[in-house]
């Protein structure tokens, strides 16, 4: 295998893994939700060779949030069981990878969404059930129907889907878990009207909480971010956004990771040791808590806020363990 070199050869700003944080998050969350239990959402970290990590942990189906994740996905070899937990309206890139053998099953929450599944041949669904989060979805109530007349079109159901995003972040856990709790009873309610197997519902915050759903839809888990640290959830943050420090001033210090390298919608990244200021396009302005220990050409380790948008601002990312890259992994997920 090529030698990879030095995590300070890289060239910034880079995604960086470490290597056993990420094995230690795969393997706490396959502790906690073994095989089925789990569906991995791939939208988080966009990349093959991290599923095929989940999948050698025993998860054998995922979550994708595009067609292009899908195909992806398919193309990877790790096509068994993908569910698309998003609403899409030209199904026929999907219906393409059905006909070839892949298990491609897609969520609808209207007549419109059921008629781009026949038309575009996917046969198999599940209800998009809104359980509180004001996006996809149908009324619990219209579930019962729309089941109905997808299997008048044609289509299998497999049961039903409802992801309670705004509940995440919610705490004390206690709160958070009667929340989830109102909110999964809006699901099964709707699954006693549409039947099949699946209840599928959850992410990383809700990933323990959730014991009503069949299988939980958690993605950010493997990776980390710190919006999910705050809530003191046993994963530990795996990936940071590397930088190199191209300034120092009296009072601050500048690094080459700035806003196109970042996704800044849950706010600020951190930086160990330092406070965030700001993010421009291209730079980080830092103040180090102690003051004249950074310095020009210095490394510093960036700690996204949100992980998902993050990812998706960049090519690869760097398997490393200490100073040793061990492989780099295209973020080949992205786009649409
Ligand atoms: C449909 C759906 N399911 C599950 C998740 C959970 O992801 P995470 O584990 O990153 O919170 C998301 C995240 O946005 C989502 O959109």
């Amino acid at each position: 295998m090529a030698d990879l070199g030095t995590v300070a050869g890289l060239t910034t700003p880079a995604l960086l893994v470490e290597d056993t944080l990420l094995e230690a998050n795969l393997a706490t969350m396959s502790a906690a939700l073994p095989g089925d239990r789990l569906r991995p959402h791939v939208k988080a970290h966009k990349c093959t060779a991290l599923a095929a990590r989940q999948h050698a942990a025993g998860h054998h189906g995922f979550t994708c949030a595009t067609v292009r994740e899908v195909e992806g996905m398919v193309a990877a070899g790790l096509g068994d069981d993908l569910l698309l937990a998003n609403e899409v309206l030209d199904m026929r890139r999907l219906g393409a990878l059905v006909a070839e053998g892949a298990r491609v099953t897609a969520a609808v929450d209207s007549s419109q969404t059921i008629a781009a599944a026949v038309d575009g041949g996917v046969r198999e669904v599940v209800i998009d059930v809104n359980v509180g989060l004001p996006r996809c979805g149908c009324p619990p109530e219209k579930a019962g129907d729309l089941a109905a007349s997808a299997r008048e079109r044609g289509l299998a159901v497999r049961g039903v889907m409802g992801y309670e995003g705004h509940l995440m972040m919610v705490t004390p856990e206690a709160e958070r878990t009667r929340l989830t709790e109102e909110a999964m009873k809006l699901l099964l309610a709707a699954h006693a009207e549409v039947g099949g197997d699946l209840v599928s519902a959850g992410g990383t915050g809700t990933h323990a909480v959730n014991t009503w759903a069949s299988e939980i839809q958690a993605g950010s888990y493997a990776l980390m971010d710190t919006a999910y640290g705050s809530l003191g959830l046993p994963f530990a943050q795996a990936l940071s956004v590397l930088g190199t420090v191209i300034s120092v001033s009296e009072g601050w210090a500048v690094a080459d990771v700035g806003l196109k390298s970042l996704g800044m919608d849950h706010g600020n990244p951190t930086i160990e040791g330092a406070s965030v200021w700001y993010c421009s396009d291209e730079h980080i302005t830092f103040a180090p808590s102690t003051p004249g220990s950074v310095h020009v050409g210095d490394r510093v380790r960036v700690l996204p806020a949100h992980v998902d948008p993050t990812v998706a601002l960049h090519e690869a990312m760097y398997l490393a363990s200490g100073d040793r890259v061990l492989e780099r992994w295209p973020v080949d997920l992205r786009g649409w």
